[in-house]
């Protein structure tokens, strides 16, 4: 599969830069052209001799040297990022990470990667540092922003670091990410010709000018599944309620308020697509009249609510061939509630959030879930990103699509 694959190989200045050695070899191994690019720092825990030794191809690090070898130009990171099929930094530091988010180029390396389009060209950042450099507030920012940004995140391990401390931070293996890197390669198109629909966020049911009722949904499990699809070359149509998130680029994006709206643009386009994945946390009640004017205080006060349109049962009633995907964010008979949803609402799967879980559920980074199918059969996933959620979630629509 990486067969004649031109991978650029970034290394910055971490400990973790003699795993990037071994990754050379085996991406070598499986028949991939490496390029490798150093910084500066990464120079002073490996030498470009090693990795030209490796990889038979001059090793590029600075950003203006006429006596470097093979060809030199002054547009010479634009030849870099134009070139390779995908890049690959390993180990990222905090400092390459956070130049990369806030679009600084002050090197070769931080240069190319400005100049790469992530759209046409994946990119997996591969961080490494101390435990406490890793939770930093500006680091964890940068991480959330570049992955948002369509940058995909081969997660640091648990364990012993070079500081002599045990925690989070360490590289991932280069067995594992050799794995990350082959499964990017398949999933490049392996959607396209698909049209995805997503639904995220809360929605928000108005009881006044000023007031309405609502829920903790953030949309960032929605925004990490529309944008996992649009990058394994899905169409996808994201239907969202309000959310401060920034829209995945390559998405259609149709903002809704309440779920009266979301049901009415959902069906709307439900003709036109193969799958539905519905991760919106869709309000079940509506107040039953909205006061033209500011609600004043007074006494006790009694809100009455009718029932919206439940999005997901009418799906289920019209939906043909269309795989379905529903979510169920439950707190107690977690596995109970969510068969029981996968047959009332007609689905082919779901995805059961635990809310009592620490990291699952609404307004985190990460979540942890059961997979539920039509079939019988469970899946309990440990806790990872949303990001690497969505895309194990399209994984197991594309194995199980067929079976509908
Ligand atoms: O947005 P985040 O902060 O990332 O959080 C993610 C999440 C927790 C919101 C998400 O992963 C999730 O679980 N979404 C569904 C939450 C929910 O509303 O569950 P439910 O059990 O109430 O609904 C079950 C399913 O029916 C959902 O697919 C929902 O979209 C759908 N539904 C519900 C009510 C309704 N009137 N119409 C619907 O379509």
């Amino acid at each position: 599969m990486l067969k004649n694959k031109l991978i650029l190989l970034g290394i910055t200045g971490g400990i973790a830069a003699y795993k990037s050695a071994e990754l050379a070899r085996l991406l070598i191994k499986e028949g991939a052209v490496v390029q490798v690019v150093m910084t500066e720092n990464a120079e002073a825990f490996i030498t470009p001799l090693t990795m030209k030794t490796l990889t038979g191809r001059p090793v590029y690090s600075a950003l203006y040297n006429p006596d470097a070898p093979g060809h030199f130009s002054a547009t010479v990171h634009i030849d870099l990022a134009r070139e390779p099929q995908m890049v690959v930094v390993a180990p990222a530091t905090a400092n390459i990470l956070g130049k990369l988010a806030a679009g600084i180029a002050d090197d070769l390396l931080s240069t190319v990667l400005m100049a790469v389009n992530t759209a046409e060209c994946p990119v997996i950042l591969a961080p490494s540092m101390n435990t406490s450099m890793l939770h930093n507030p500006a680091v964890r920012d940068n991480i959330a922003v570049l992955r948002r940004r369509g940058y995909n995140m081969a997660d640091p391990l648990d364990g012993f670091l070079a500081c002599g401390e045990v925690g989070e931070g360490r590289m991932i293996e280069p067995s594992g990410l050799l794995e990350i890197i082959k499964r990017k390669f398949q999933q490049a198109v392996d959607f396209k010709g698909l049209t995805v629909l997503v639904t995220a966020g809360p929605t928000r049911e108005a009881l006044d000018p000023v007031r309405f009722l609502s829920n903790h949904s953030s949309g960032r499990m929605g925004y990490a599944l529309a944008q996992a699809a649009v990058e394994r070359g899905a169409h996808v149509i994201l239907i969202s309620g309000p959310t401060a998130l920034e829209t995945p680029p390559g998405a259609d994006f149709y903002p809704v308020v309440s779920a009266q709206e979301m049901y009415e643009t959902v069906m709307d386009k439900l003709p036109t697509v193969d799958i539905v994945i519905k991760s919106a946390a869709v309000a079940d009640y509506r107040p039953k009249g909205i006061s033209a004017q500011k609600i004043k205080k007074g006494g006790e006060m009694t809100l009455k609510l009718v029932r919206n349109p439940d999005i997901l049962k009418e799906i289920g009633k019209r939906k043909g061939n269309i795989f379905v995907v529903g979510f169920a964010a439950e707190t107690e008979n977690i596995l109970a509630h969510g068969k029981k949803k996968i047959a009332d609402k007609n689905l082919d799967m779901i995805v059961v959030n635990d809310l009592t879980l620490e990291g699952a559920g609404f307004n985190t980074e990460t979540n942890i879930v059961h997979l539920l199918y039509r079939d019988g059969r469970e899946e309990r996933l440990p806790l990872m990103s949303k990001y690497e959620l969505a895309h194990l979630i399209l994984d197991r629509i594309k194995e199980n699509k067929g079976k509908v």
